[in-house]
């Protein structure tokens, strides 16, 4: 990378080492009187020649590609740096017709006002293009990678050419847009100066759900979304009371304008579920109520029977496992959701009912690690609910998952009428404890493996710097 940008330095210096070769031959000559008038004239044009080339290509070098370059602050203009390398050979030419064979063109160009006029009309239109191309690279209006909408086409730049901007749309196809386009239509830049963008997702909910309850569940939606950005913080306007929904606007910031429909698609996927969740209804004018009750009645029984074939609920009699029934609700959780978060408190208990769920122990560095994939029949959030701590491990949707969640108030005084449950629980609890002891310790001792590793590192370095005296 480095020889390529010096390249065209070594170039130069090596045409003023021909002409500086030229030049001595040249002075030789003329110091020992030696008559060879010819030879001393092509000496003297080929001098001529390669200085100037050796000037131009220098001149280019320090202009356009140095590592110091004054262009480097514009993104790169590599219009700009067609015009001056054109400019430059087309100074060099004047120069050399002039030195070598004796032809002036610079009144020709600069008396020509006809010529000037002629050519400014007919061009009129790409001279338009031109000087946007300009503007556009000095001003840093749009530069290549900047997601951007040109004359309602969306897309991301690809190249600004001295006559076109080109795009790349999201249906992968190239736009050529010209130049002067941009100047005289309206023009977005979603990455720059910020590439900070508002993904905005409307939904509506009924009117008996109140607006704070609704905004709290947005926000908290937000928050948990990859790509969503913590800062700023996610927001919910109310846009208005409708015909039979109360309007709501979800604003999450994304910080790469290409992601903003993915995250717009999770957005309103999860609404789905976390409105069915928190029994939030998004209305529409038909509503059929029998369903709905059809449907309680059923999903008792669902509970009963998914609670029955828990082994270690197996000792309790009917009555107290109505009265966990009656504490027990479905949830369904959307692919990638969190279900529970290691760290915060809980006290409720899962029982997958369909679906599957991974289990993941994050370590002090905040690596995730993977404790186990809990398949349909299989419970979790046990740990908290029995004793009272936070969450031991974070467990998240692996597939669209539907749980019965049973409240701490379903237990109560369950496990003290039956002391065997406590028993047959236990051996899990243990078996699931050793393992994130497990994982925990083996996080540990990488830790102290790589603080070792920098120490030693750290200890060579010091021996080394006062070998050398260095600092
Ligand atoms: P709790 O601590 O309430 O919340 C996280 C849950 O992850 C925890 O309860 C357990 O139900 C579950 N869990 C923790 N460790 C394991 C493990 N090793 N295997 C399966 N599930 C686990």
């Amino acid at each position: 990378m480095r020889a390529k940008l010096l390249k065209p330095l070594f170039t130069s210096l090596i045409l003023y080492l021909i002409a500086g070769i030229f030049k001595a031959i040249i002075i030789i000559a003329k110091a020992n009187a030696l008559h060879f008038p010819q030879l001393i004239h092509i000496g003297e044009k080929s001098l001529t020649l390669f200085f100037t080339l050796g000037t131009v290509i220098l001149l280019r070098w320090v202009i356009a590609d140095a590592p110091f370059s004054m262009l480097r602050r514009y993104t790169v203009a590599p219009l700009l740096k067609s015009i001056i390398t054109f400019l430059l050979y087309f100074g060099a030419v004047l120069v050399l017709l002039n030195r070598l064979f004796g032809i002036n063109l610079t009144p020709l160009l600069t008396t020509s006002a006809v010529l000037t006029g002629v050519l400014a009309l007919s061009l009129q239109e790409t001279l338009k293009n031109f000087f946007t191309g300009l503007w556009i690279n000095t001003e840093r209006i749009v530069a290549k990678g900047d997601w951007v909408k040109i004359a309602d086409k969306e897309g991301e730049i690809l190249e600004v050419t001295w006559n076109t901007t080109r795009l790349l749309t999201r249906k992968n196809d190239c736009v050529y847009i010209p130049n002067r386009i941009l100047m005289e239509g309206h023009l977005e830049n979603y990455t720059y100066p910020s590439p900070l963008h508002a993904a905005e997702v409307d939904i509506g909910a009924s009117y008996f759900d109140p607006p704070t309850k609704v905004k709290n569940v947005l926000i908290d939606l937000a928050k948990d979304l990859p790509n969503v950005m913590i800062e700023p913080k996610p927001e919910v306007w109310i846009t208005n009371y409708s015909d039979f929904s109360i309007n709501y606007r979800l604003r999450a910031w994304v910080n790469d304008f290409r992601l903003v429909p993915y995250v717009k698609t999770e957005i309103n996927s999860r609404i789905w579920y976390v409105f069915r969740r928190n029994n939030i209804e998004i209305p529409f004018p038909a509503r059929v109520n029998y369903a709905r009750q059809e449907k309680k009645h059923s999903e008792t029984e669902i509970i009963m029977n998914s609670l029955k074939d828990i082994e270690f609920l197996s000792p309790i009699n009917y009555d107290e496992l109505r009265n966990i029934v009656f504490y027990s609700n479905f949830e369904t959780f959307g692919v990638g959701e969190i279900i529970v978060k290691q760290g915060e408190t809980g006290d409720t208990f899962y029982l997958i009912h369909s679906g599957s769920v991974d289990v993941l122990y994050k370590d002090s560095a905040g690596n995730e690690k993977p404790l186990a994939t809990l398949k349909q029949g299989e419970f979790f959030g046990e740990m908290s609910l029995l004793a009272g701590e936070p969450r031991r491990a974070t467990v998240i949707a692996n597939e669209d998952t539907s749980c019965i969640v049973v409240n701490s108030k379903g237990f109560q005084n369950i496990f003290i009428k039956n002391p065997t449950l406590a028993e047959s629980l236990s051996e899990l609890l243990a078996k699931r404890s050793d393992e994130l002891e497990k994982i925990k310790n083996l996080a540990v001792s990488e830790r102290e493996k790589l603080e070792a590793e920098i120490s030693l590192k750290k200890n060579i370095m010091n021996k080394i710097k006062k070998f050398f005296k260095v600092g």
